[in-house]
C-alpha cells in the first residue's frame, strides 16, 4: 500500500519522507488556505522535495477552465497529478487532462458509480472520502470495498486512493480491504505506531534494565 500524505505543511511532509514513508502528497484549497502559502510557490516545494505523485487541485467549475488550469498546475513538475472535483465537468477535463499525459486524480468521491465513471474518464486516482461519509452516518469502508469489487471485475487500472482518512482504523480497513493507496494526515500515519502494550512493556523493560545497573554504550 502506498502512504500519501495529506498536508501542505513542507515541515511535516519533510520529516516523513525523511523516514521513507512517503510515496506521494495530497492537497486541496482548505490545506493551502491553511498553510497560508501560495499554491503555486507551496506545490513546486513539495513535489521537489517528493519522489511520488502530488495532487494539486483545479478550483474552477466548468471543464473548459478546468483543463486550463489543470495544465498551469502540471507545468509546475513533472510529478503533479491534477486533482479534479467529481462533477460532470470534471470528468471532462480528467479525460482531456489523461490523454495529454498528465496523472488525474478525480477527488470528492462518494459513490461507487462516480468511481466507475472515473475509471472511464481514464483517471490514474479515484479519491472516496471515508470520513465524510461516516461524519454522516454512511460508511465509508463499504465505498472502498464497493470500488475494489468493480474495478477488480473490469480490471480497471484507476488507483483507489482512500482519502479524508480520520483513524488508524481507517487506515487499517483500507489495507485490508485492498485500497491501493490512502492519504492521510501526517499526525494520522504517527498514530499508526503507537499501542499501549508497547508503552507499558517497553516501560517494564527499561524499569528492569535500570536495576542490572548495566550500560550499553
Ligand atoms: C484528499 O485528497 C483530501 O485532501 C482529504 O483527504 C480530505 O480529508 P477531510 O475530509 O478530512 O478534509
Amino acid at each position: 500500500m502506498k502512504f500519501f500524505v495529506d498536508t501542505a505543511e513542507v515541515d511535516e511532509i519533510a520529516e516523513l519522507n525523511d523516514l521513507g514513508m512517503v510515496d506521494g502528497v495530497t492537497t486541496n484549497p482548505s490545506l493551502i488556505m491553511k498553510s497560508g502559502r501560495d499554491i503555486l510557490e507551496v506545490t513546486k516545494e513539495i513535489a521537489d522535495m517528493v519522489d511520488g505523485p502530488v495532487s494539486a487541485e483545479v478550483v474552477a467549475t466548468d471543464a473548459d477552465a478546468m483543463i486550463a488550469e489543470g495544465r498551469k498546475l502540471a507545468k509546475i513538475a513533472d510529478n503533479i497529478a491534477v486533482k479534479v472535483p467529481l462533477t460532470w465537468d470534471g470528468l471532462k477535463a480528467c479525460n482531456v487532462l489523461t490523454n495529454e499525459g498528465n496523472m488525474v486524480n478525480v477527488t470528492l468521491c462518494f459513490s461507487a458509480n462516480q468511481a466507475l465513471l472515473a475509471a472511464k474518464a481514464g483517471a490514474t486516482f479515484i479519491s472516496p472520502f471515508i470520513g465524510r461519509l461516516d461524519d454522516i452516518n454512511l460508511d465509508g469502508m463499504e465505498l472502498i470495498s464497493d470500488i475494489r469489487q468493480i474495478y477488480d471485475n473490469y480490471g480497471f487500472e484507476t488507483q483507489i486512493l482512500a482519502a479524508s482518512i480520520r483513524t488508524v482504523n481507517h487506515a487499517f480497513q483500507s489495507a485490508m480491504i485492498g485500497a491501493d493507496v490512502m492519504t492521510a494526515p501526517p499526525k494520522v500515519i504517527k498514530q499508526m505506531a503507537s499501542h499501549v502494550l508497547t508503552d507499558k512493556g517497553l516501560e517494564a523493560f527499561l524499569a528492569d534494565w535500570e536495576k542490572t545497573g548495566q550500560k550499553i554504550l
